[in-house]
């Protein structure tokens, strides 16, 4: 397994819209044991691949608490297929936008088809974090960020605010090491 250096916005890669997965092989399970690697070490809940500069349609995720035990999700070509009317409002973060936090209306449960890393094909309905998690990593997949569903002058803001950065550290990683990681959502 190896570290990957994660995309920070403004990076245009992050805009990318990914490509399906096509064979599920050893490449693809090694770019999943460093994405997970990447995503614990960060740490985050969540991460799509094109946040480690990768434009393919692949999401691991781990919701379990801190002193839980681990449970890694990953979802290959993920899909929403059915979206509730109902909707949830949860304050979002972004390994890709450190440190920025902000609520983000979506829908409160939906339902999701994506292939298992033995190529298998799921559907699963979510709710909750689980619901916001899916819908957050897949939209990375299509180049949306949840910046995108805050007002103009907020987006504005934060676009400065990380234009600025990155003039000043040239591609360092400003990343605080004590957040909690329910935070980042990925
Ligand atoms: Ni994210």
């Amino acid at each position: 397994m190896a570290l990957r250096d994660i995309l920070i916005l403004p990076d245009k890669r992050l805009r990318l819209k990914s490509e399906p997965v096509t064979a599920v092989d050893k490449s693809l399970r090694k770019l999943v044991d460093d994405m997970f690697e990447t995503m614990y070490a960060a740490p985050g809940i969540g991460l799509a691949a094109i946040q480690v500069g990768v434009p393919q349609r692949v999401v691991t995720m781990n919701l379990a608490k801190k002193d839980d035990p681990p449970s890694p999700l990953v979802f290959i070509n993920p899909e929403v297929t059915w979206k509730a009317d109902e909707k949830s409002t949860y304050e979002e973060g972004c390994l890709s936008i450190p440190e920025y936090y902000e609520e983000v209306e979506r829908p409160a449960a939906v339902r999701v088809k994506y292939l298992d890393l033995e190529g298998k094909p799921h559907e699963i309905e979510a709710t909750g974090l689980l619901a916001t998690c899916l819908q957050h990593e897949i939209d990375h997949t299509n180049g949306v960020l949840f910046i995108d569903y805050i007002s103009k002058l907020k987006r504005d803001m934060v676009m400065k605010r990380f234009k600025k950065a990155a003039k000043k550290t040239e591609g360092a990683t400003p990343l605080a090491d004590d957040k909690e990681p329910s935070h980042h959502i990925g």
